[in-house]
């Protein structure tokens, strides 16, 4: 292949992962005026923090082969729907599931599909809220709907996902039984220490008040 045809190709993929950088964008905002609102109202963070990203172009290649997908762009589009990726991590998981119902009520917002791994963990252990939303995003030539993967997890369980994502390279996913074992044990520690944090901070706040947008009379009207 000649440079030319390469510069085109690498010019076409960054013109394809456009859009996808524009729906972080959106979804960042929403979820930065989620949390400067429940602040304003409410004085307290459900969110500890946010993390956003657009696959890379290897992540991207290896996904198309694991999945059978065609090629060419259009496949791509429809069938890999997490491209586009924001993390959310929370400080309870009453938050996390606050937050997802607070961003999939928005009128502008299609929830495509939601796994709940937080009411059915997997069976390693692990435990996340998905969702693929589809965000529209105005380009000069017209709204496009782009695909967002949003996962909702609290602290403990994104300690845990992170320490098992980098054991199961490690072991180039060869994991040991009793290494599989353990990490099945300590997601349940964190579930535990979840539960427990949760109580001491209903405890401490008088029960589920912080999580009730629209009750605080501070509300203000532009
Ligand atoms: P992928 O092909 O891996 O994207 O899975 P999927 O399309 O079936 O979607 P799923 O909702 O199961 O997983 C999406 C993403 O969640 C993954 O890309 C990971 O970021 C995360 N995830 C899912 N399962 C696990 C797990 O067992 N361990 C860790 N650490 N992360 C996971
Ligand atoms: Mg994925």
């Amino acid at each position: 292949m000649s440079p030319t045809q390469l510069r085109v190709m690498r010019d076409e993929l960054q013109r394809f992962l456009l859009p996808y950088r524009f729906g972080l964008q959106e979804v960042g905002t929403k979820i930065d005026i989620l949390r400067d609102e429940f602040l304003y109202l409410h004085d307290y963070n459900p969110i500890e923090h946010v993390s956003s990203r657009v696959k890379t172009p290897d992540s991207l290649v290896e996904k198309i082969a694991r999945k059978g997908v065609d090629p060419d762009f259009a496949a791509i589009r429809a069938h890999i729907t997490d491209i586009a990726g924001v993390r959310i991590t929370t400080s309870f998981t009453a938050d996390a599931y606050r937050l997802f119902d607070l961003l999939t009520a928005q009128d502008d917002i299609t929830v495509r599909r939601v796994k709940d791994y937080i009411a059915h963990p997997k069976p390693n252990g692990y435990k996340s809220l998905h969702a693929i939303v589809g965000v529209p995003v105005f380009l000069s030539t017209g709204p496009v709907e782009v695909p967002v993967e949003v996962q909702f997890r609290t602290i403990a369980m994104d300690f845990w996902a992170s320490l098992e994502h980098k054991i199961y390279y490690k072991y180039a996913r060869q994991v040991p039984p009793e290494l599989l074992a353990e990490l099945k044990d300590a997601a349940q520690s964190a579930a535990l220490l979840d539960a427990r944090m949760e109580r001491l901070h209903r405890e401490l706040h008088g029960g589920q008040r912080q999580l009730e947008a629209g009750t605080d009379d501070r509300v203000v009207v532009v």
